[in-house]
């Protein structure tokens, strides 16, 4: 059996990729950002998963509004970064785990879970940024990615009920596998950010922190939140926080509700025009 053994929560502004890839970590500015994640790069090396199954979301890269999958899962070999305007970022490619993404594919759809399966698919900043953040510039990815794209662009998006249920189909098609595989589940993007409109450059620190607390403490209550909520509370964009809630649900249910070891919090603002979240939660072994 393969298991989830932790889950990683992350923004994954394009800027701090672009202020990796241009050697300004060390900028004062950026200086604070990284800093969150020096812990995270020593906990990844120590706790080096087998796989990492990573939600994220386009950005109209791969997808466009010719087609608008609500979850897609990545079950190619390999993934190339994409070209998002200003050519490739210089990170490796992402090597995938076709035979897990298949199984899980296959266990999701069969719990009613529509997923769609994409073959050939390029990844953006909302992959490879947090992939940047925890591991730093290697010359390779440390294990294989799964991409798993959820559609948090173009209305209507999935609830953040449907995103913690399908987290726990991921876990339970996870634990189905029949190799001894340490899987982490990941979840991208927020938190509080509006990149256009009059309210661009909206913060807003109680929500993201409410946020960060209950996700921890109270997954399925959160999970019910409607998507007015985000939009309202943490901007347009902020509705990427439902991603969020597909690798919490993919954590253990413990007894009594208990939540998860919180190994690592961070919060900073700002990076670019928003919010940085992290958290790092650990099942039980
Ligand atoms: C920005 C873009 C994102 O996709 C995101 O999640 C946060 C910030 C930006 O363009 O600044
Ligand atoms: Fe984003």
């Amino acid at each position: 059996m393969a298991w989830v053994t932790a889950s990683v929560y992350t923004s994954h502004v394009p800027a701090i990729g672009a202020a990796l890839d241009l050697g300004k970590t060390h900028e004062p500015y950026w200086q604070k950002v990284f800093a969150g994640y020096d812990f995270s790069r020593q906990w990844l090396s120590d706790n080096r998963p087998d796989v990492i199954f990573l939600v994220y979301n386009d950005h109209a890269n791969a997808f466009s509004l010719d087609i608008i999958p609500t979850f897609a899962i990545g079950c190619a070999a390999e993934f190339q970064p994409a070209d998002e305007g200003w050519g490739p970022r210089p990170v490796p490619k992402v090597i995938g785990h076709p035979e897990l993404a298949a199984h899980i594919a296959h266990s999701v759809i069969q719990e009613d879970f529509d997923l769609t399966v994409v073959n050939r698919m390029d990844v953006d900043h909302g992959l490879t940024v947090p992939l940047s953040l925890m591991c730093g510039q290697p010359e390779a990815w440390p294990c294989p990615v799964i991409p798993f794209a959820v559609n948090v662009v173009q209305y209507p998006v999935p609830s953040g009920r449907r995103c913690f249920q399908l987290g726990q189909a991921v876990r339970r098609a996870v634990e189905s596998y029949d190799e001894p595989l340490k899987v982490q589940v990941w979840g991208t993007g927020g938190m509080s950010h509006q990149l256009q409109g009059p309210r661009a450059g909206l913060i807003n620190r109680e929500f993201d922190n409410a946020f960060l607390d209950r996700l921890i403490a109270d997954p399925k209550g959160l999970s019910e939140m409607p998507h007015i909520d985000y939009v309202r509370e943490a901007g347009s964009e902020g509705i990427e926080l439902v991603m969020w809630l597909i690798a919490r649900g993919a954590m253990a249910d413990l007894a009594g509700g208990r939540p998860p070891t919180v190994a690592h919090r961070f919060y900073h603002v700002p990076a670019s025009n928003t919010a940085v979240g992290h958290l790092i939660l650990e099942n039980p072994h």
